[in-house]
């Protein structure tokens, strides 16, 4: 858009059209600081609460999942409040929860920049992260802050330090210390970046993962949901028996998925030789796939959020339609800005009016895929 555009669209504009209009073009400038810098930046305007709220309310996108009250079903991705300081300022963005982390239980600094690329032809990033993480201590104390001041659900993703002697100890550790103050719990075993981690992705791994996170969370003195982040490289017959041994675990919920090694033939931007998981447009039709496989293993038993590539309100929909009762958005905030999420919220009602749904839970699996 040049200034001649500009001065047009800003002439006479409504006010949604005209802030609408600016954060375009905020977003579009903090695009061009280098990936690291913009997220840092992104976090202090969001911990301060800067953005404009969007007043948002439909009773249709309300679900009660594990006895917790969702106002709408599009979730803040793990990994941008990693060391949760914009819980607030996120929920004034119009999203209905959150999901902070991944935190370790011992600070670290993760990988050596440069540890995040844009890739814009693509609409994806790469990112190579390894869970930079100021620790638990730090980590527990914010979002214990947080408690009875937020304005929706918020979870608590978890993972183990990258020198870790000892992972299950560190789900153990991580679990105790937040189950009194997070809404859900989110076992990670699915980062690409941490060594040995998706090691953990077996029928017996999960197991164990889930059994040392429930006993934390029984020491305790907390029943906090437990969920289970997938990888979306997960070989499909590895899946069944994965899926099978986490809901004999008693899993309260699946997160597919997170970012995938593999690189799709039709990428286009110059870092897609980069190492690291990709997330974005290019993951979207891996991860759908695998939601419809996971709904039919599952079929109805546990409530899944799906992940991966999710850039509109018909994407969100497609995904409930195939068995996602919430939806996580992260990559497509980078490329299209904070108002998406109200795009999304106002979209997704209106889909499911137009198909003449009541409620959002109405429409969660109709297409079994
Ligand atoms: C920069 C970046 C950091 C991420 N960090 C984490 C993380 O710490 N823990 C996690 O479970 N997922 C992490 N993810 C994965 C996202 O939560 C999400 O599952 C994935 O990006 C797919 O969604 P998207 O295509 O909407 O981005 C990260 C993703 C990105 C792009």
């Amino acid at each position: 858009m040049n200034t001649v555009d500009l001065t047009f669209c800003l002439k006479g504009a409504q006010p949604v059209f005209l802030r609408d209009t600016v954060m375009y073009l905020a977003t579009k400038a903090v695009r061009r600081l280098p990936p690291s810098v913009s997220h840092r930046l992104a976090i202090k305007i969001l911990k301060y609460d800067l953005l404009p709220h969007p007043v948002l309310k439909f009773d249709c996108l309300s679900n009660n999942l594990w006895g917790i009250n969702f106002s709408n079903p599009v979730g803040m991705s793990a990994g941008f409040d990693k060391e949760c300081e914009a819980v607030n300022g996120l929920f004034g963005m119009a999203f209905g929860f959150v999901e902070t982390g991944t935190v370790t239980p011992e600070p670290q600094p993760g990988n050596p920049a440069p540890n995040l690329f844009r890739l814009e032809e693509d609409r994806a990033l790469i990112n190579w992260l390894g869970f930079p993480s100021r620790g638990l201590e730090k980590f527990s104390d914010r979002l214990e802050r947080t408690v009875k001041i937020r304005k929706g659900p918020t979870g608590a993703n978890i993972g183990i330090n990258a020198k870790t002697t000892d992972p299950l100890e560190d789900i153990a550790k991580c679990a105790e210390r937040l189950s009194n103050h997070a809404d859900y719990l989110v076992v990670n075993v699915s980062c690409p970046n941490t060594p040995g981690l998706i090691e953990w992705q077996t029928p017996r791994g999960v197991e164990r993962m889930l059994a040392v996170a429930r006993e934390a969370c029984l020491r305790a003195g907390k029943r906090a949901p437990i969920l289970l982040k997938l990888s979306p490289d997960l070989e499909m017959y590895n899946l069944e028996p994965i899926v099978s041994s986490s809901l004999n675990a008693g899993v309260s919920g699946l997160i597919i998925s997170n970012t995938t090694v593999s690189r799709p033939s039709e990428l286009l931007s110059e870092n897609s030789v980069k190492c690291g998981g990709l997330s974005g447009v290019p993951l979207a039709s891996l991860s759908h796939k695998m939601l419809c496989c996971v709904s039919k293993i599952t079929s109805g038993s546990i409530p899944l959020i799906a992940a991966g590539g999710i850039s509109s309100s018909q994407d969100a929909y497609d995904r409930i339609r195939s068995g996602a009762s919430l939806i996580q958005i992260y990559t497509a905030l980078i490329y299209r800005g904070p108002q998406l999420v109200a795009e999304i919220v106002n979209g997704l009602a209106r889909l499911l009016k137009s198909d003449g749904f009541s409620s959002i839970s109405e429409a969660v699996g109709v297409n079994y895929c």
